[in-house]
């Protein structure tokens, strides 16, 4: 009995012992898992070491190294210390959510942050960096939510794709990093804030996508996009765009529902069209630069009036430079290039405010007043024809064959008084065709939308 009870209590303490063992061993394990390792290799592979980086301090006290609890290097900010090396691969930092590195003399490849899990702002700009490694963006942490990689000296490359893998990201700096091709459409993708994408190559249209993001602050400029800029009115988080020194064209578009729009800069680009008088009763609206446009109609001197606004309006065609309205006939003529969303060869051709002194595609009458004629044949207009022809009350002759036109003739049409011929064929009109006077010569086949049989 007595031997019993002292077999079991020397288990006891046996068992004891071992779980003091134990656990003292376990302590020591998470004693060593903190980021001592990882930020002696640092130490050892930057070159220059960084000042007061020594093995005699704790790594949380080096300069620019954060940490939080558990001795976890936080943060590391690196930038401009005149670093010429920085490690092919980045140590595991379980914690890591800021990297800077801006701003040094880095070249050669980006090093992989792949190991970097909890990554949310990397800061890699104003470098020499001249290769992103195939997989770099692949294998960065979802988590990311700002990336700056501006002024390094890349071979062209195009807008990685992979950002979509990052559903927080906020921020994207990209400016002067040569890249080319067209912007892809991504931007439904994370709640992007900032857009930062100038001075480089990228040419081709806006994507749809920017018109369903939450981009407040959007820097496109100096390079080689095209085509409409209507997509900025959807962006409705919009704050500051500036899109100048592009090959932008078509119309300003109404910016109304961007009710937060501070300052627009538009300069340099072929944007035509009347300046949408919506502009200066804006009220969020600090500064707008319309310079260096082909814009037509009147000068949009409530913008200038607007004293709440600095409004830069140089180097345009508009029809006078004094805020009154156009000629009536200008004003007809704008109307009616409006359905065709006022095509940029109409705008250099049109200066001036008097439509009978010499206007292409215009014919008036023998006393210079009066338009008789428009001749639009061939000339690969899109939209749809507007009634406003109809206030051309001299008009006879009216070709507008060969175009891209749809929608229906206007009922309107049928009261020009002297009209003689209308020629619409080969379009992609439609509706009813109305009953024209049997005096004007009517063309419209090549139209295959409109309504047989059904004059109106
Ligand atoms: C580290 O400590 C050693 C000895 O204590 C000293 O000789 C050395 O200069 C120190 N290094 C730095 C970088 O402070
Ligand atoms: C290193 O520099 C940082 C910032 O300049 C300072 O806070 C820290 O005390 C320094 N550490 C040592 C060990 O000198
Ligand atoms: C990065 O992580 C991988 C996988 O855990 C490991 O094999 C590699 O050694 C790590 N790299 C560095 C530089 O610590
Ligand atoms: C920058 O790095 C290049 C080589 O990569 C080197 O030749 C040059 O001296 C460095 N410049 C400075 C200011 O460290
Ligand atoms: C744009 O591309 C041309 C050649 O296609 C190149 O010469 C030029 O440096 C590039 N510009 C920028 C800003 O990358
Ligand atoms: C944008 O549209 C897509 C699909 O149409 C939708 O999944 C996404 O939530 C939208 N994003 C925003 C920011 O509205
Ligand atoms: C407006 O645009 C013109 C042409 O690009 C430029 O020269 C001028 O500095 C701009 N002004 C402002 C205030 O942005
Ligand atoms: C528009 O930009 C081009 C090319 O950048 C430049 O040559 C021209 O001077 C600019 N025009 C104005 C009015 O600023
Ligand atoms: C703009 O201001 C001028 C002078 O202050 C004034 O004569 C003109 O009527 C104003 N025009 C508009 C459209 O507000
Ligand atoms: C065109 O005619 C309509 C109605 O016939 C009129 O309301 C409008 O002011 C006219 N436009 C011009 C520019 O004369
Ligand atoms: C009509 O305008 C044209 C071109 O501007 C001019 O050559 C012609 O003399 C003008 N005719 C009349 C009658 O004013
Ligand atoms: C005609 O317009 C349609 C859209 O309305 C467009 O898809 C098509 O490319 C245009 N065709 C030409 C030859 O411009």
């Amino acid at each position: 009995m007595e031997a019993n009870k002292f077999k079991l209590s020397f288990f006891c303490l046996v068992l004891c012992f071992i779980l003091l063992l134990f656990s003292l061993l376990s302590t020591t394990v998470i004693a060593a898992a903190d980021d001592t390792a990882a930020m002696a290799m640092l130490m050892e592979t930057i070159i220059p070491t960084p000042s007061n980086w020594s093995k005699n301090s704790s790594y949380c006290q080096w300069k620019g190294v954060i940490c939080e609890a558990n001795n976890r290097v936080s943060a590391i900010y690196l930038g401009s210390m005149s670093l010429n090396v920085v490690p092919p691969q980045f140590p595991t930092l379980p914690k890591l959510k800021i990297l800077d590195i801006s701003g040094n003399n880095l070249s050669g490849s980006f090093p992989s942050l792949a190991n970097l899990t909890s990554l949310q702002n990397v800061f890699l700009e104003h470098n020499n960096f001249n290769n992103i490694p195939k997989g770099f963006f692949t294998e960065l942490a979802t988590t990311l939510q700002l990336l700056t990689l501006s002024n390094n000296p890349f071979p062209s490359w195009t807008i990685p794709t992979e950002l979509t893998r990052f559903s927080g990201l906020k921020e994207f700096w990209c400016d002067k990093a040569n890249l080319r091709g067209q912007i892809p459409e991504i931007f439904h993708s994370f709640p992007l804030i900032k857009l930062s994408l100038s001075q480089n190559n990228l040419s081709g249209p806006l994507p749809d996508s920017f018109g369903n993001s939450t981009i407040q602050y959007m820097w496109l400029y100096d390079q080689m996009l095209s085509g409409p800029i209507d997509v900025l009115s959807k962006m409705t988080s919009l704050i500051e765009a500036h899109i100048s020194r592009n090959q932008f064209t078509g119309p300003i578009p109404d910016f109304s529902n961007c009710k937060s729009l501070q300052e627009i800069r538009l300069d340099n680009n072929s944007l035509t069209g009347v300046v949408p008088p919506s502009l200066s009763s804006q009220s969020s609206l600090r500064s707008v630069n319309l310079t260096a446009n082909k814009l037509q109609g009147p000068f949009p001197v409530s913008l200038i009036n607007n004293s709440l606004i600095a409004a830069n309006l140089d180097g345009n065609n508009f029809c006078t430079n004094t805020g009154n309205s156009c000629d009536p006939q200008v004003t007809t003529l704008l109307e009616i290039v409006a359905g065709f969303r006022y095509p940029l060869e109409l705008s250099d051709a049109w200066t001036g405010n008097d439509a009978c002194k010499n206007w292409r595609f215009v014919k008036c009458d023998s006393k210079n007043r009066s338009i008789i004629s428009i001749d639009f044949r061939m000339q690969h207009f899109g939209g749809t024809l507007s009634p406003a022809f109809a206030n051309l009350s001299e008009l006879q002759y009216l070709y507008l064959n060969g175009n891209n036109l749809t929608g229906p003739i206007p009922q309107s049409l049928t009261k020009l008084p002297h009209l003689q011929l209308l020629d619409v064929s080969n379009n992609n009109l439609s509706g009813k065709i109305p009953s024209f006077n049997p005096s004007v010569t009517l063309n419209i086949s090549g139209n295959p939308l409109f309504l047989k049989g059904k004059k109106g």
